[in-house]
C-alpha cells in the first residue's frame, strides 16, 4: 500500500509540486464548492497510479489543487464507495494519498438521510460522532506504521476545535446548524423503515455511505477531521416514504451554498 501511495504521490508531484495544507472531499451533489478556489492544476483520477475511477452519478473523478484566500487546498471531486465494488482500502486510498501530499485537516461533506425527528430536508449536521455499521474496516490487514499505529483512538475522530471554529462562523453568520451522529452503512440501497428506527434507537441521527471509512484513515494518520452532512431525506415517516437519488441530488444542491460557505470560512480560520 505505501509503494502505491508512494508512486500516485510522486507523479501528482511531477504535475504539480506546491504541497497542500487542507484536504476537501464532497460529497453528492455538493462540488460547486469548487468553484470558490483558485485553481492551480486539475488530475483526473485516470491518470494517476493505482488510483480507484469513480462511477456514480453526481461525482466527477479529479483532484482539484487551488486556493482559498491564502491557503492551499487540494479537493477531491468525486470519491470512492463501498457500493461501487471498491475495497476500503481502495476507498480511503485518497485520503492516504493527500496526507503523504502533506495535507494536516481534512474536511469532508456529504449528503445523508435522518433518522432525528428535529431534522428537516436541508438541514446542516455537524458529525460529532459516527457509528460504523455494516462496513469493513479499512485499516483490516497489516498494519503501515508509516501511516499510523495498530490500534488507533477513536474517541475524538471529529476535532472540538473545528467544531469549535464552525459554530462561531455558523452563529455570526445566521447559518442555523444540527448536530449529530452519523451512521455509516455501505448501501447502496437506503435503509428499510425498520432499519432507520434500529440506527435511531441505538443513537443515531443521521446515515449515508460514506465519510466513516475515509475518517478512520484520516485518524490513524494523525489528520484534524472536520465532516458535515446535508440532510437530504427522512428515513423515519408515517407516510409513503420513497426516497430517490434524484431526490437525495437535488436537497443537496439546494442546501450547498451554506455548506459552501462554512467550508470557506472554516479554511480562512485554519
Ligand atoms: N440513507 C443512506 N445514505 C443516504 C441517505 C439515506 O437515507 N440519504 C443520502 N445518503
Amino acid at each position: 500500500m505505501i509503494t502505491k501511495v508512494n508512486a500516485a504521490v510522486a507523479y501528482i508531484q511531477s504535475r504539480y509540486s506546491t504541497q497542500p495544507l487542507v484536504g476537501i472531499v464532497l460529497g453528492s451533489g455538493l462540488g460547486s464548492f469548487i468553484s470558490e478556489m483558485k485553481i492551480k492544476a486539475e488530475i483526473a483520477y485516470t491518470d494517476i497510479p493505482h488510483f480507484p475511477v469513480s462511477t456514480v452519478e453526481g461525482h466527477e473523478g479529479k483532484l482539484i489543487f487551488g486556493e482559498l484566500g491564502e491557503k492551499k487546498v487540494v479537493a477531491m471531486m468525486g470519491r470512492f464507495h463501498c457500493y461501487e465494488g471498491y475495497t476500503p482500502q481502495e476507498v480511503v486510498f485518497p485520503i492516504r494519498v493527500m496526507k503523504f501530499l502533506g495535507i494536516t485537516t481534512l474536511l469532508i461533506s456529504n449528503a445523508a438521510g435522518a433518522m432525528n425527528l428535529n431534522f428537516r430536508v436541508g438541514d446542516l449536521m455537524i458529525i460529532k460522532d459516527h457509528v460504523s455499521l455494516f462496513t469493513v474496516n479499512p485499516l483490516t490487514g497489516k498494519n503501515e506504521e508509516a501511516f499510523g499505529p495498530r490500534f488507533p483512538d477513536m474517541s475524538e475522530p471529529y476535532s472540538k476545535r473545528l467544531i469549535d471554529k464552525v459554530k462561531t462562523i455558523a452563529t455570526k453568520e445566521n447559518i442555523l446548524f444540527k448536530e449529530g451522529i452519523y451512521c455509516g452503512v455501505t448501501g447502496p440501497t437506503f435503509e428499510t423503515r425498520a432499519e432507520y428506527k434500529l440506527l435511531n434507537i441505538i443513537g443515531g441521527d443521521a446515515v449515508g455511505m460514506s465519510t466513516v471509512q475515509e475518517v478512520i484513515a484520516a485518524v490513524h494518520m494523525g489528520l484534524e477531521v472536520f465532516a458535515m452532512s446535508v440532510i437530504t431525506d427522512l428515513g423515519i415517516r408515517e407516510e409513503e416514504n420513497k426516497i430517490t437519488h434524484a431526490e437525495v441530488l437535488h436537497a443537496a444542491n439546494e442546501a450547498e451554498p451554506k455548506l459552501t460557505h462554512i467550508f470557506k470560512e472554516l479554511v480562512a480560520a485554519l
